[in-house]
């Protein structure tokens, strides 16, 4: 079984071996620092050794839980916002058919998701569907309070109680949250919810291989073992390997860092498989929160394959040169299709017949990526044997991981998100929050000014 590797021969010409190389010494602190948790925020460091952590004992009871839940269930609600639901839906829709909706004799329940908006429309419309058929909620907040899951599981407990009535609600319902505070926890204790813990050495964003990520994609029917076999086997490869070129995530961390020293201050991901549309959404959130603090950090952006080189493709071949590209590349597709022959030829396109579709695919991933290095913009590849739950562990850790060190090497804390509390202090005065009576009578001034 091989590993993802970062290939950096787009590189060439827009920077040495040695420049990137340079930052051997530097990653090596920084990954001593991680090891001995003495860097930034090392109360946030639970994530490093989840693959070995996560025993027999807690995997089978997530596993339980996920059985009797999807046995009950057409549909799950996962009800989370943030590092609370993007990790899980990130491997959820990489490994899901992507037409699992409207799939008859589907084995395991569908998964939808609330709570990581605050959109009344789409509530209204997700309770259309749940009144015709059979569900059940995973509700995560680690916090408790999050403004946006909290509203939207109040409506649906409302619905679920009022469709099953309180007692078989009950057992409808897992809640997955602090282990003694905030208020999911005080609410799952009063209507006696069963619950898993957020350990608190884990945050939001680096959550996925806890119950956090772990029971939604167990109640999807993946493998959650095979998984944290694959975050294992990378931190095997990252953390033993001394030497720069065999270890992905030190060539990963020294290009994308080596690039935004060199003014590359955007960094988009590309993925040529529509599958992989939400593990981008896990990444920008991943690197957004934790590198983009005191000023700095690489902007992380998303664009998918071959869609959207026919919106945002201009802009990259010729617009403004600060940004770079990262492109995920899969090996091997899951399913087989040939271009048909066909005899009047009217499209032009006997050229193909015979090929695989990902053979195209293939060829315009390559001729992209040379047409935007001759463009300026330099790219990262990162090669992906298949998709399955084996290889997307491999990714989650080895991004985790790096991003983790590129935080370091910024010199920022990249466990915390202290930014993120500014629109909630002045949605919460705007609603009339108590406890918010100053900053109520402050923006009401402001607005009243402007
Ligand atoms: O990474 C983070 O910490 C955040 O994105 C959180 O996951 C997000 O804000 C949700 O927080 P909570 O789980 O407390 O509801």
């Amino acid at each position: 079984m091989g590993n993802i590797q970062v290939i950096l021969d787009k590189l060439e010409g827009f920077m040495s071996q040695d420049q990137i190389f340079s930052f051997h010494e530097e990653i090596n602190r920084h990954f001593e620092s991680i090891r001995s948790k003495t860097g930034k925020g090392n109360d946030f460091l639970g994530w490093v050794d989840l693959p070995e952590l996560s025993g027999d004992d807690l995997l089978s009871s997530i596993e339980d839980s996920a059985y009797t839940l999807a046995a009950c269930s057409e549909i799950i609600v996962v009800t989370g916002i943030g590092g609370s639901y993007l990790g899980a839906r990130a491997v959820i829709d990489a490994l899901n058919h992507q037409f699992a909706s409207l799939l008859s004799g589907r084995k395991s329940p569908l998964i939808l998701y609330a709570g990581h908006n605050i959109g009344e429309d789409y509530l209204t419309e997700l309770l259309d569907i749940l009144d015709q058929r059979d569900y059940s909620i995973i509700v995560i907040s680690k916090s408790g309070t999050t403004t946006e899951p909290a509203i939207a599981f109040r409506i649906l407990k409302n619905h679920l109680e009022g469709k099953y009535g309180k007692e078989e609600a009950v057992s409808r319902i897992i809640a997955i949250t602090d282990k003694e505070k905030g208020a999911l926890k005080e609410l799952a204790d009063k209507e006696g919810y069963p619950t898993f813990v957020v350990p608190d050495d884990v945050g939001g964003r680096y959550s996925v291989l806890t119950s956090v990520g772990l029971l939604p994609i167990a109640a999807a029917g993946y493998n959650i073992r095979e998984l944290l076999k694959g975050a294992g086997d990378m931190k095997k490869l990252i953390m033993g390997s001394g030497a720069m070129d065999s270890n992905p995530a030190a060539l990963y961390v020294a290009a994308r860092n080596a690039l935004y020293r060199q003014g590359k201050t955007i960094e988009i991901m590309v993925s040529y498989q529509p599958k992989l549309y939400y593990l981008t959404e896990w990444w920008k959130q991943l690197f957004g929160e934790s590198e983009g603090k005191e000023n700095k950090g690489i902007f992380p952006a998303g664009v998918g394959f071959t869609t959207d080189l026919h919106s945002m493709g201009q802009y990259i071949q010729e617009g403004l040169r600060n940004i770079f590209e990262t492109v995920l590349s899969v090996e091997k597709t899951e399913h087989s299709l040939l271009i048909p022959e066909n005899k009047d030829n009217a499209d032009s396109l006997n050229y193909l017949a015979g090929r695989h579709i990902d053979q195209v695919n293939k060829m315009a991933e390559l001729g992209t990526s040379i047409a935007h290095v001759d463009g300026g913009v330099p790219n990262i590849r990162i090669s992906i044997p298949e998709v399955n739950e084996y290889y997307l562990g491999q990714l989650i850790y080895f991004f985790e991981m790096s991003c983790a060190l590129s935080g370091y090497i910024l010199d920022v804390n990249p466990f915390d998100q202290p930014g993120v509390e500014a629109y909630k202090k002045n949605m919460f005065a705007l609603l009339g929050k108590p406890g918010f009576e100053e900053e109520t009578a402050a923006i009401r001034k402001r607005i009243s000014r402007e």
